[in-house]
């Protein structure tokens, strides 16, 4: 069911076929989109907040997922991950390797392990999207970020 998601804060219709996945020129996000080891920011439609909002798409192949990675948070490769910093609530943008690093105070968060604190001062992960995908090969969202989105919820 997607009725209970995304009721934090948004008012808006939840529709029944999921919540897509649309890039800064609000296309939906198919199966083809990345390639392993590629990153972009995409935005749940409807959304449920504009400052919650922004979440970091990754792919990879399955198998370089460690074990922090929650069932249901993976599909085909994809993970997503709220883009807004634990720490303070910067929007995490600069990328080393498989880390990303949020550029106010250098919070890094590997993406392989559930997006867990690898440097700096955030004191958790960055919650997750769970997703999966449409028959039709659509990335949808299947309910809320796993955690509080930004500071706080320590
Ligand atoms: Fe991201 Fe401080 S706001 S490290």
């Amino acid at each position: 069911s997607t009725t209970q998601v995304f009721e934090r804060g948004y008012k808006g219709p939840v529709y029944s076929d999921g919540i897509h996945l649309v890039d800064g020129e609000g296309e939906r996000i198919t199966e083809s989109r990345l390639s392993e080891g590629e990153h972009i920011t995409v935005f749940p439609e409807p959304r449920p907040g504009i400052e919650d909002a922004p979440t970091l798409l990754v792919r990879y192949a399955e198998s370089d997922y460690g074990g922090d990675v929650s069932e249901g948070f993976t599909v085909n490769g994809y993970a997503a991950f709220s883009k807004v910093c634990t720490h303070a609530g910067c929007m995490v943008s600069d990328r080393e390797e498989d880390l990303v690093v949020c550029p106010c105070h250098f919070g890094k968060f590997n993406v392989l392990e559930g997006a867990a604190v690898s440097g700096g001062p955030p004191g958790r992960p960055l919650p997750q999207l769970p997703i999966t995908m449409t028959s039709d090969g659509f990335l949808v969202a299947t309910g809320d970020f796993e955690g509080p989105v930004g500071p706080g919820g320590e």
